[in-house]
């Protein structure tokens, strides 16, 4: 039977016996894994721990700013942010493969992470969000993999840290409700899953700041409808995308030729299928306005209304 409240006091206790005086490193994403394990951490150690926030430039709008607010500020925890953008997004020119892009930034998280960690001084720990669902899906690999996921193993081999992931008899759900009485704010603790490789698999195709920013501000307004509908909890994943298509369109008495935008909602238990979520027309409506009207370069909206299979849940 398990009780939140014995759970946290046991981990303190496990977390401090285990570290000692020792330094302890995390690599803080903003998702909710990773923050659970941070201030976790942080309330049994303190300035002992010292997380690392890799800002690789394919983040929601003001995501990079909302992590440091919340855990540098509020928490007052050490956070290191790590300006990476133009490093991942001269790595990811010219590539178009959406298997490669993860591959790319995936190899090249590592290395970023590896040389700032270096910059740092010497840690003795790494601490992992890894939740039991982690261990039993990486665990049980025998169907193909459909996408490379990197959130397990997702870290060099030869790490030369000890590993600590105190979350890893958790289901997520028990890691929201540890985050909550943690202090931890709705907007983490509620954070729908966002893919490592970020907006990269969500610009179809090659990569560009440009089209970063058609998903970014597109995307803002659709979180901004769906939350203003009260619909962000009852929908497991909301997003737009921008697939590499351009369309004719007329604003004004001008004709235009610019991008289309698709709109992808899911409700789904745990990922692995997901049905399209029936969001209102009015509320499908709004989002279309909105978006053609604030976004330069879009003058189109879809709605992807497939299901998982046979569709994915991302376009990529
Ligand atoms: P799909 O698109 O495979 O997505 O139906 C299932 C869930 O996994 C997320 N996803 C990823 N997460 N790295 C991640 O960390 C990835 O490369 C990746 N690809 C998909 C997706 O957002 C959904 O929650």
């Amino acid at each position: 039977n398990w009780s939140m409240e014995t759970f946290i006091e046991d981990k303190l206790h496990e977390i401090r016996g285990i570290v000692g005086d020792k330094k302890v490193l995390c690599a803080l994403s903003g998702g909710v894994d990773s923050s659970v394990v941070a201030v976790l951490i942080h309330r049994a150690i303190g300035d002992q721990l010292t997380c690392m926030f890799v800002d690789h430039g394919l983040l929601r709008k003001g995501e990079a700013e909302s992590v440091m607010e919340v855990f540098g500020e509020k928490f007052n925890m050490n956070v290191i942010k790590i300006d990476a953008k133009d490093r991942f997004l001269t790595k990811l020119q010219g590539i178009s493969d959406p298997e490669q892009k993860r591959k790319i930034i995936g190899n090249e998280f590592i290395r970023v992470f590896e040389e700032e960690s270096n910059k740092l001084g010497e840690f003795d720990f790494l601490a992992q969000g890894t939740l039991y669902t982690d261990i039993i899906e990486s665990g049980t690999k025998t169907a193909q993999t459909i996408k490379s996921h990197h959130n397990v193993g997702g870290l060099p081999e030869d790490i030369r840290f000890e590993l600590i992931e105190p979350l890893n008899t958790l289901f997520k759900d028990e890691v929201r409700k540890v985050g909550t009485e943690l202090g931890i704010p709705d907007e983490i603790v509620w954070r729908q899953p966002f893919p490592g490789p970020g907006l990269a698999i969500r610009v179809l195709g090659e990569v560009t700041e440009e089209k970063l920013q058609i998903v970014r501000d597109s995307d803002q307004i659709l979180r901004d409808e769906i939350k203003a509908a009260h619909l962000d909890r009852e929908i497991w994943q909301y997003f737009t995308v921008l697939p590499d298509i351009k369309s004719v369109g007329v604003m004004g008495d001008v004709r235009t030729y610019a991008y289309t935008v698709g709109i992808r909602a899911v409700t789904s238990i745990d990922g692995m299928t997901a049905d399209w979520a029936r969001i209102p027309f009015e509320v499908l409506e709004k989002i279309s306005n909105r978006i053609v009207n604030e976004v330069d370069g879009v003058n189109r909206i879809v709605l992807d209304i497939t299901s998982k299979p046979p569709s994915t849940i991302e376009w990529e």
